[in-house]
């Protein structure tokens, strides 16, 4: 199979220029302007977008969560994923108490395995590390292509894990080369909320972000960046949702050290204000770090754009309000009359790029190169992707985005593909969106048409980071 792209103004985070695109099999084999080779489909892409496909480092399909499962697998989300302009999804493998790391990694792989239509990665979440568990780590990283671990202060009982397990396994990526992804907010005083509020009788869903206090979240930001500073390694904060919490990383940066922070779509188009009133509508806009007061989503975008901000990842952990749909159980609805009990997460991985490209490039004058290095390479050489992934070059994967700037969609439930029976940007009209989507060298969607095929995919091994 031969793809040839026609005359499309080609944006990577450095350049922009105009030029066709000529791919055979997987890979990108030349780039000029008027090729003359012989292809097997022709795209012509004038006055549109050439981008590298977006990459979410940050997804959990089918995870077992809050009593239930996230309601997109790795056959459903990944089909969302591409709509939208998402070429690979780094989703998270558990490591849950009283197993091994390999046994976790495995589940996840058969759990995905012939599913997806678009490559995938996995890191892993860690909920102990005992000291003789560090060479499994060590594996993980040099043999598996599971090259970065998620830790969290949150979630006590569950995942949260105490700052000598998060100190021990910073201090062993100083050696084994892998990354510590952090969900920064602390766990024990939010629990001690969470019972405060509910033995007053307080158990509507927008509880939920008054039990999660802003200063919560940056006090165990300070707190794993200091720790990784003692360690002396990079740290990657994930979902980064307040001003206070971006500040730390900001604040680390300035003093030089690798520091890095995602934000998501929900932090910066949402907010706390729209759910205020109790109703059980707000179930919709449960996720954790919680959904903050609207002041703080002009600092994200600001901190986006100032690179005190890296990343852009979804988070894309959905739960259906209605029990039924698509035969899924009960989700959102196990929380009715506890707010504690309202499965976390939000829905996403399909609406990234329109989004960022609505409230960066239209609205805020972002560069077109700003805009794919925040959905594509940055989150491409920190998770160790690039230069397979997250540029357009000669020799890298043909993963592109053919993005039409006059190709306006409106966001909604009625017409997204991700298993979920609600869209929480339902209405938002953008202005530009894909033409044309390919994954190695095959288109996967053309517009809204989904032309691709299941198991496509491919399980990629990454390698170590790359600073940025
Ligand atoms: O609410 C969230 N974020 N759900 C997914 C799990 C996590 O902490 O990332
Ligand atoms: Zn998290
Ligand atoms: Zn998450």
């Amino acid at each position: 199979m031969s793809l040839l792209i026609k005359n499309g103004r080609i944006v990577t985070s450095e350049q922009d220029y105009i030029a066709d695109v000529y791919a055979e099999g997987e890979k990108i084999s030349t780039i000029g302007t008027n090729l003359k080779v012989q292809a097997d489909k022709t795209i012509d892409a004038t006055g549109k977008y050439l981008i590298p496909g977006g990459i979410d480092v940050h997804t959990h399909m089918d995870l077992p969560f809050g009593g239930t499962s996230s309601s997109d697998d790795f056959e459903t989300g990944p089909v969302a994923a591409a709509h939208g302009g998402t070429t690979c999804i780094v989703d998270f493998a558990v490591q849950s108490k009283g197993i091994s790391m390999r046994q976790g990694l495995d589940t996840w792989m058969r759990k995905a395995e012939g599913k997806s239509c678009i490559d995938y990665g996995l890191h892993l979440i860690l909920t102990e590390l005992p000291d003789d568990w560090l060479p499994e780590m060590d594996a993980m990283v040099k043999h598996e292509g599971v090259t970065s671990f998620k830790l969290f202060t949150a979630y006590p009982g569950v995942f949260m894990v105490d700052d000598a397990t998060i100190f021990k396994a910073l201090k062993r990526t100083a050696d084994n080369g892998g990354l510590i992804c952090m969900h920064a907010e602390n766990g024990g005083v939010i629990d001690y909320i969470v019972k405060q509020m509910l033995s007053e009788g307080k158990n509507t869903p927008n509880v939920h972000a008054l039990t999660r206090p802003a200063t919560a979240e940056q006090e165990a930001t300070h707190r794993a960046i200091a720790l990784s500073e003692m360690a002396g390694v990079p740290i990657y904060i994930v979902h980064v949702s307040s001003h206070q919490a971006m500040e730390q990383i900001r604040e680390a940066r300035d003093r030089g050290l690798p520091t890095y922070g995602e934000t998501c779509p929900q932090y910066l188009f949402l907010s706390y204000e729209d759910y205020a009133d109790g109703s059980f509508e707000g179930a919709k806009y449960i996720c954790s770090p919680p959904i903050r007061e609207r002041a703080n989503q002009e600092h994200l975008w600001k901190a986006l754009a100032t690179n005190d901000l890296q990343t852009v990842s979804t988070d894309h952990c959905p739960f259906c309000m209605k029990e039924g749909f698509k035969g899924l159980p009960k989700q959102k609805e196990l929380g009715k009359g506890d707010f504690s009990k309202i499965p976390n997460g939000v829905p996403g991985v399909e609406n990234r790029l329109h989004l960022l490209y609505e409230g960066g490039v239209v609205k805020r004058g972002w560069s077109m190169n700003r805009f794919v290095q925040l959905v594509s390479t940055a989150p491409a050489k920190l998770m160790g992707l690039f230069p397979r992934k997250g540029t357009i070059a000669v020799g890298s994967d043909a993963d592109l985005v053919v993005w039409d700037p006059k190709r306006p969609y409106t966001i909604s439930v009625k017409t997204h593909f991700m298993r979920v029976d609600y869209n929480p940007y339902e209405g938002m009209k953008v202005s530009g969106s894909p033409a044309y989507v390919t994954s190695r060298g095959k288109i996967v969607f053309e517009g809204d048409k989904y032309v691709g095929k299941k198991g496509d995919g491919q399980f990629i091994r990454r390698g170590q980071y790359s600073l940025i």
